[in-house]
């Protein structure tokens, strides 16, 4: 009889076998680490004493029913072996925290609960897990931007993507509706870019479209950030900062016209939605207080990669502001294309100074001006990941469809506003990153998948976790798992995942569809079919060729 928890394991090992016996854990819990595995242990201790009400203590190896072996290396493989007397886990670092996960999922569900329930056995089947990644980007991206997410969703959200073994968060900072990072020689991108006094209802795109009469806003301290930052590294989370650029800068400008495109233009913080024409312009002083602002970005984020988006940025400005054509006419550079292939090269210049890599959405592949170690989301479709890849670029795939979590689960009515219909959570779990890829012999180049949670009509936070699982966890598996299974079998296995979901109380939507008060109505939420999934791929597909939006 196969062990239930064994059996539902979310995303799949590469190998597991059920052996006889269980291990039951009993306070005092003792716990072995070596001194690698310190950190890890720490977390163990924490997290499951507050959960279970057991008491964990620092013990030998021969004492311990748990014990941590750390091996050499930054590989997040892991090896778990349970029997009747102890759970041993020997992995490098980062292997051991993926371990921990599986343990977690291995002991009762009621482990994800923040205080003990009366009444549970906290046992283990007796197994051997043998495990790693198929790929070393599992990412999740967070637009907090047109809606904010307080930093304790965003610390719930690692908990979150931990437990399903991402290991990739990225943090959308900037766009024309907000700025959400305190930048200390910038202060009135957090007293003016940060908020905004309404939002158009629905995917509103016009000053003129009804609002809802709600000031929005917020922003994250670079003390907050740094929390962030070290909460996700202790669960094996790296965080990925993005500051969007050149387009997608009205609040930037709204703060400080002078970076803009018309310094006589009264800009203000976006309260509407859509591609616009607020782009940072390229001259001097802009590009000096860009770089002021991320160095402070980087003495906040650890990460190799900075995020410096790239998309949706229709040049018309560059080229009909004067003192742009006149600096432009300076450089000698010729096009508002070959300045835009300037601005890449500066900042992809000035990242490998710092020790870090560009990394953006793919319109910059259609420039050029990388460097040699810049990478590419691939958003629009997957052909500018094919493009970058046969380039010898890195490459995210982050596909419109099916890793835009912001579409509708479902073609129902009943499903709460979303950006379009539909990304059904077997579209994500049957999402296989290599299949249309022509030349195999360049897929080494994918780092990994992403999925991403833009906030334009995801409104809060109950909405953002109802859009985001149980689509995580088929995302999950499609980037951890190496070998699948059909989505009926994913399907049953995740009916018993969602439990685990159930006692951390997540507002995930059920597999039969959205429960009463998860649906849109008639209100705030009601349904709308702003873009049908074939007509957006369509128009993606069309584009994905050239860098400008076809406005
Ligand atoms: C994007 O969706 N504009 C990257």
């Amino acid at each position: 009889m196969p062990n239930e928890r064994l059996a539902t394991l979310i995303p799949l090992p590469q190998h597991v076998e059920q052996r006889s016996g269980e291990l039951v854990l009993r306070s005092p819990v003792g716990v072995a680490a070596d001194g690698g595995a310190a950190a890890v242990a720490n977390l163990l201790c924490v997290e499951l004493s507050r959960a279970t009400g057991l008491r964990f203590e620092f013990a030998d190896a021969a004492a311990a029913q748990i014990v941590l072996r750390t091996e050499a290396g930054d590989s997040e493989h892991y090896r778990l072996e349970v029997d009747a007397q102890r759970a041993v886990i020997s992995a490098p670092s980062v292997g051991l925290i993926h371990g921990v996960y599986t343990l977690r999922q291995l002991l009762p569900a009621a482990n994800w609960r923040s205080a003990p329930l009366p009444g549970v056995t906290w046992s283990a089947p007796a197994c051997v897990v043998e495990d790693r990644p198929r790929f070393g980007w599992r990412g999740c991206m967070i637009d907090v931007t047109r809606h904010f997410a307080a930093k304790q969703t965003i610390l719930r959200f690692i908990d979150l993507l931990a437990m399903h073994r991402m290991n990739r968060l990225h943090l959308h900072l900037s766009d024309d509706q907000g700025w959400r990072v305190e930048i200390k020689a910038f202060p009135r991108l957090t007293e003016i870019a940060s908020h905004r006094p309404h939002t158009g209802l629905g995917f509103a795109t016009s000053p003129n479209d009804p609002n809802d009469g709600t000031p929005h806003g917020g922003y994250y301290t670079q003390d907050d950030l740094r929390e962030i930052v070290a909460y996700a590294a202790a669960r094996g989370i790296m965080v990925i900062p993005e500051i969007d650029l050149p387009g997608h800068s009205r609040a930037l400008t709204a703060a400080y016209p002078e970076f803009g495109c018309f310094p006589d233009k009264t800009v203000e913080v976006g309260t509407y939605f859509g591609i616009s024409s607020d782009l940072v312009n390229p001259l001097p002083h802009t590009i000096a207080a860009l770089e002021t602002i991320l160095d402070e970005l980087l003495a906040i984020f650890p990460a190799p990669w900075i995020h410096l988006g790239g998309d949706e940025a229709p040049l018309d400005p560059w080229r009909n502001s004067p003192a742009i054509r006149a600096h432009m006419a300076s450089l000698g550079v010729e096009s508002a294309e070959a300045m835009r292939t300037w601005f890449t090269a500066h900042f992809a210049e000035f990242l490998a100074a710092r020790g870090r890599r560009l990394i953006g959405w793919d319109e910059i592949i259609h420039y050029g001006g990388l460097a040699p170690d810049s990478a590419i989301m691939s958003w629009r479709g997957e052909k500018g990941g094919m493009k970058a890849a046969a380039a010898g670029y890195d490459v995210v795939m982050a596909p419109v469809f099916p890793t835009y979590f912001d579409y509708a689960q479902s073609d129902s009515a009943d499903e709460p506003l979303a950006i379009g219909q539909s990304i059904t959570l077997e579209d994500v779990y049957a999402y296989e990153p290599s299949a249309h890829w022509n030349d195999k012999s360049t897929f080494s180049k994918v780092l990994g998948v992403q999925c991403q949670l833009w906030r334009e009509v995801i409104l809060d936070d109950a909405h953002l976790e109802y859009m985001a699982f149980p689509r995580v966890c088929a995302l999950a598996e499609v980037a951890w798992s190496e070998q699948r299974s059909d989505f009926d079998a994913f399907r049953a296995r995740l009916a018993h995942h969602l439990e685990r979901l159930d006692h951390y109380g997540v507002n995930y939507r059920p597999l039969e569809g959205p429960r009463p008060w998860q649906k849109g109505g008639t209100g705030r939420k009601a349904y709308q079919m702003r873009f049908n999934i074939k007509e957006a791929l369509a128009w993606l597909d069309n584009w994905a060729e050239s860098g400008e939006p076809p406005l």
